[in-house]
């Protein structure tokens, strides 16, 4: 379990619950967090899950495997601590991270 920190452009922050195993793009979505798409349910389909990893959060959010690094290319402004939400799972080590939502999805 890890409580983690949503922050919108302007923002707004929503602090959520999240379980392990369960995504950061699902924690989202469960919580009604504006900004966060998913159009694909997180297939790493679509880009529109695109989040910025509070620097210090980069390690824990784990790797960012080819196929995400292939549509993150579709996101828009792309950053180096973006990730799309939905390939990132949630870990005890994701306590009190936060996640950045760009001002709008690909
Ligand atoms: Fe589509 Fe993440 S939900 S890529």
């Amino acid at each position: 379990m890890a409580t983690i920190t949503f922050q919108t452009h302007d923002g707004k922050t929503f602090t959520v619950e999240a379980a392990n195993g369960t995504t950061v793009m699902e924690n989202a979505i469960k919580n009604a967090v504006p900004g966060i798409e998913a159009e694909c349910g997180g297939a790493c389909a679509c880009a529109t899950c695109h989040v910025y990893v509070g620097e210090q959060w980069k390690d824990q959010a784990g790797d960012v495997d080819p196929m995400e690094e292939d549509m993150l290319d579709f996101a828009y402004d792309i950053r180096p601590t973006s990730r799309l939400s939905c390939q990132v799972k949630i870990t005890d080590e994701l306590d009190g991270a936060v996640f950045e939502i760009p001002e709008r999805q690909a």
